[in-house]
């Protein structure tokens, strides 16, 4: 008798103790679920918090480029955008929002040597060329501005484009291409330009390697 009972408290202690193990299991994949799903908004590289924002990403491209050396490591864009203006689509196509493409008034050289010529005189002039955009930038929260490196720098049109907006209160992710010359400081160049928003650290990609660099962007984006 005294064997039987034995038997039986060991096997509803058994009994006592699978059940609280499943309930823990249960609460801990609860607390796993639930983290992973506030996270999954908010971009660990950016710190950005993107749930219920306007976003837009905007960016400038120089497309249809010929005659592009090989000693610049300028992309040849082809047809329609160049390397900027894929960046700017892995990103839209990952985060959604609005995309809108900076359009000079002035139409550039179609061959690189004439475009350098003329990207390195307005950068002397300090000049701001017009450009035309379909949205209005200060309609948003999260901004994405997207450039090539021209002369180690921001082609001045972007220079327009941060002159003429207000941008206070507002995030403010660059992202860029490049031959050779990463960012080329210029998203230093922007917080001076913007010490009102919160312009975070950007990201750039080599413009002749854009086509296989889609991956990187999804790592920085978080999808919505
Ligand atoms: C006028 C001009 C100047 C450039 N200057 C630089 C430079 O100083 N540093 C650099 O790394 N790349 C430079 N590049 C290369 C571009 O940044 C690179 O090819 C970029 O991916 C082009 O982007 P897009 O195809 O969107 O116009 C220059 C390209 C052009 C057309």
């Amino acid at each position: 008798m005294g064997r039987k009972i034995a038997v039986m408290l060991v096997m509803i202690v058994a009994l006592l103790l699978s059940v609280s193990c499943d309930k823990n299991d249960n609460s801990n994949n609860q607390i796993h679920e639930t983290s992973k799903k506030s996270n999954e908004k908010i971009s660990a590289n950016t710190g950005v918090d993107y749930i219920n924002k306007k976003i837009l990403i905007v960016y400038y491209s120089a497309a249809n480029l010929k005659d592009v050396d090989a000693v610049s490591s300028a992309t040849a864009a082809g047809d329609g955008d160049g390397a900027t203006g894929t960046f700017a689509k892995y990103i839209h196509d990952r985060i959604g929002g609005d995309i809108d493409r900076i359009v000079p008034d002035m139409d550039y050289p179609l061959d690189y040597d004439h475009v350098l010529e003329r990207a390195k005189k307005e950068k002397n002039a300090r000049e701001y060329p017009g450009f035309s955009l379909k949205t209005n930038p200060e309609d948003y929260d999260i901004i994405f501005v997207g450039y090539p490196i021209w002369s180690y720098d921001m082609p001045r049109v972007i220079y327009t484009f941060f002159a003429r907006y207000d941008f206070k209160g507002k995030t403010i992710i660059p992202f860029n291409t490049y031959g050779s010359s990463l960012d080329g400081g210029t998203y230093d160049k922007i917080r001076e330009l913007e010490p009102d928003a919160d312009v975070v650290d950007g990201l750039a990609i080599e413009g002749k390697s854009i086509d296989s660099s889609k991956k990187y962007v999804e790592q920085w984006v978080p999808e919505l």
